[in-house]
């Protein structure tokens, strides 16, 4: 348990829990608004978060900055964005069941320490570790899933919807419902811009 995202930082960087510390070039811990009521969350690193430090910085991160913005988020100012796991696995495979059950407690910890109102998660991966085992993304994307204190959205992942662009209309309809969602729990992520 830390403190402080400091500490928790510090200490994430170590880390040699599981394999994939082998291979990594950084730790991708997080970025963002450590008091955002908006936490995004992905799978995983690929290469060039591996090499830059920061989540979703490739081109499919320059897609989810456009939808995002477009609803007036921004990694910079109302929300965070982490991984399922902090390490990128070998040529971008899934990260193994174990490898995420070795990494969750960093994202329980980063949770417990940002308190957000809504959590976002980007794709399969994430969406079945943290909202249901069986969740199907093309069913159920844009829905929204209370899970004890927190309301929890499936929507796309960005490199799914750049291999798919025909999913381009859907996937920006689930962010214009989340900036409904946010208008009504959590207002002031619009103030802070
Ligand atoms: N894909 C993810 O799931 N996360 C990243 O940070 C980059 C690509």
């Amino acid at each position: 348990m830390y403190n402080s995202f400091s500490e928790l930082r510090e200490n994430c960087v170590e880390c040699r829990k599981c394999g994939l510390c082998e291979t990594r070039h950084n730790v991708v811990v997080g970025v963002g608004n450590e008091n955002a009521d908006v936490l995004f969350i992905g799978e995983g690193p690929g290469e060039n978060e591996d090499l830059q430090g920061e989540p979703f910085v490739g081109r499919g991160g320059k897609l989810l900055d456009k939808m995002m913005n477009a609803v007036d988020l921004d990694r910079h100012k109302n929300i965070y964005i982490a991984n399922i796991v902090k390490c990128r696995p070998p040529h971008n495979r899934d990260p193994k069941p174990e490898e995420q059950d070795m990494c969750i407690d960093w994202l329980r910890n980063q949770v417990r320490l940002i308190n957000p109102k809504i959590i976002v998660c980007l794709g399969r991966i994430s969406a079945q570790k943290l909202i249901k085992p069986d969740l199907r993304i093309t069913k159920e994307h844009g829905l929204f899933f209370q899970k004890g204190e927190f309301l929890m959205m499936p929507m796309f992942h960005p490199a799914a919807i750049l291999r798919n662009p025909n999913q381009k209309p859907d996937a920006f309809d689930d962010f214009l419902k989340l900036r409904e969602k946010i208008k009504e729990v959590c207002p002031s992520t619009y103030e802070e811009i």
